[in-house]
């Protein structure tokens, strides 16, 4: 049973925040970060392979396991929970949706305007200028067609820098929502993880939803313990039956 006080604040929100992690994807059977890596992958550990040094020390393995995840990604949908969130866009006024997945699942259920926070797996970089380079099908790394140097994956490692434009967005629809959602994520990287506090600190309404209770759920106005698949059109429902 929801409560009513969460339901009356998104019915009247005028704007909503979402902020979802790797939990709003693990239905879809992409592996949430954390989680340990599955077959090939199961003996390394994500935080050794998605930094500069990592790529640097290894570029073929660190290649080759962007290519693993892609492949996964690409074969994966969409779930409810994502499906919902595309849905809940057409029912407030405004809704910003800030995510820490690489995996563009949103966009293929048809949200628009996602703020990627880490960007995306899908997109290639130039390791010395940074500017896109059209992904390729290469299994091992290719080289920038403008200057030589090596292509790597375009999302953004630990200890890189979160794109200007993407942290000040999601920043202001923090500070400035009515509802702040923060969905599948174990709130325990920065800065993604202040998004929360920011929209408490803005007085919005502020809920979780997770199996698993974070590190944050003492900040949280509501906690709906479930998986994002079956909260989120659960919300929806009770929110505009
Ligand atoms: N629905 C909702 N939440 C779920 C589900 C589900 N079906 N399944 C798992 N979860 C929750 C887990 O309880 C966990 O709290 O999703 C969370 C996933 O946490 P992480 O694996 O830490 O992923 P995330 O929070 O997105 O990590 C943040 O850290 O590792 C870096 O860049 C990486 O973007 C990632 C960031």
């Amino acid at each position: 049973m929801l409560p009513d006080d969460l339901l009356a604040a998104l019915r009247n929100a005028q704007h909503v925040c979402v902020l979802t992690g790797a939990g709003i994807s693990a239905e879809s059977g992409v592996p949430t970060f954390r989680e340990a890596q599955s077959g090939l992958w199961e003996h390394y550990d994500p935080l050794d392979l998605a930094t500069p040094e990592a790529f640097l020390r290894n570029p073929e393995l660190v290649w080759r396991w962007y290519r693993w995840r892609r492949e996964l990604v690409a074969n994966a949908e969409p779930n409810a929970g994502h499906i919902a969130l595309a849905r809940l866009a057409g029912l407030v006024p405004k809704l910003t949706l800030v995510t820490q997945n690489v995996d563009g699942l949103h966009q293929r259920a048809g949200s628009s305007g996602v703020i990627e926070f880490h960007g995306n797996l899908f997109e290639d970089r130039c390791f010395v200028e940074g500017c896109i380079v059209e992904p390729g099908v290469e299994d091992s790394v290719p080289t920038c067609p403008g200057c030589g140097a090596q292509v790597r994956p375009g999302v953004i490692w630990f200890g890189e820098a979160i794109p200007e434009r993407a942290l000040h967005e999601s920043f202001s629809a923090a500070a400035q929502c009515d509802v702040f959602l923060s969905i599948g994520t174990s709130s325990l990287v920065y800065p993604a993880a202040g998004l929360a506090e920011i929209a408490v600190k803005a007085g919005a309404t502020v809920v979780e939803i997770n199996p698993n209770p974070t590190g944050l759920a003492a900040l949280f106005d509501h906690a709906i313990s479930a998986e994002a698949g079956t909260a989120m059109p659960a919300l929806l429902e009770a929110t505009w039956p």
